[in-house]
């Protein structure tokens, strides 16, 4: 299974959005994805159609015992989602005081998971600093950090640098730039320093701003069927094709479905 982990350090750049998306488009290319929902919010649930998050979740199974993965839920898009699961003040200071305790923890439960062994795993995590996001950076064989085109992201791409080194110094680590709005020129001249910084690191399909996005979230409707000519279709579908042809293609045989 190859283990994708969601992050970023400003929050609302689109990590769930693109989460929810990647793993719609995986399976549409008949690729087994499992996603998993590491953040309290439960934003991935909601986006990948799920409204059954009080029936269980990643939380409520580690509080009673029961084994990973068993809340998963599979949406009619084939895409399976663990959701975090409901919470509270004290089941949360228990769940991440155990954590920061045992940094392997999400890691281990993720090996005993059985999936095909080409299958992709994608994690979505609050924003960075968070023991849920370095959970997910651990077991992670690649992470991707999400980018807004502002001045706040470029100013705490160190942060992100920071927080993979030091829990996972050997992870690859690639930029998504989302939210992009080309007719602005001050976001082209951001996407120009982001390029010079990151090089070969940064996607080459930057994910533009598009009201489809929102739309299908309003309509509790898949994207990529809403609007599949869409702008952002296109750019999500690029970013894909070249995850698969560069960072995420060290797979032996991609298991498909
Ligand atoms: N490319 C885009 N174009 C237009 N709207 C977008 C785009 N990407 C995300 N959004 C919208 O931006 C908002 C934030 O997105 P999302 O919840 O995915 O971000 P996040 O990084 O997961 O936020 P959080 O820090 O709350 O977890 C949502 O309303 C989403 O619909
Ligand atoms: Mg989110």
């Amino acid at each position: 299974m190859f283990k994708i982990a969601i992050v970023s350090a400003a929050g609302g750049v689109g990590r769930s959005t693109l989460t929810a998306s990647l793993a719609t488009l995986l399976s549409q290319r008949k690729i087994a994805v499992l996603t998993v929902d590491f953040d309290p919010q439960n934003s991935l649930s909601t986006l990948l159609g799920s409204d059954e998050v009080s029936l269980g979740g990643l939380l409520p199974d580690f509080l009673t015992g029961k084994e990973f993965g068993m809340s998963a839920l599979v949406n009619s898009n084939e895409v399976a989602c663990l959701p975090f699961g409901r919470s509270n003040e004290v089941s949360l200071v228990t769940f991440e005081q155990h954590l920061r305790t045992e940094p392997e923890w999400l890691k281990q439960c993720i090996v005993q998971i059985n999936y095909p062994p080409g299958a992709f795993l994608l994690m979505d995590t609050p924003r960075l600093p968070s023991p849920y996001a370095r959970q997910a950076m651990v077991a992670a064989d690649l992470v991707i950090a999400v980018l807004a085109p502002d001045a706040r992201s470029l100013a705490l791409l160190p942060a992100v640098e920071a927080a993979l080194t030091r829990c996972n110094p050997g992870c690859q680590l690639i930029y998504v730039m989302n939210g992009l709005d080309s007719t602005r020129a001050l976001q082209s001249d951001l996407l120009a320093q982001f390029r010079s910084a990151l090089q070969m690191r940064l996607s080459p399909y930057p994910i533009h701003r598009d009201e489809a996005i929102p739309r299908a979230v309003a309509n509790w409707a898949n994207l990529q069927s809403l609007s599949p000519d869409s702008l952002v279709a296109h750019d999500l579908n690029g970013l894909l094709s070249w995850l698969l042809a560069g960072p995420a293609s060290n797979l032996d045989g991609r298991a498909k479905i």
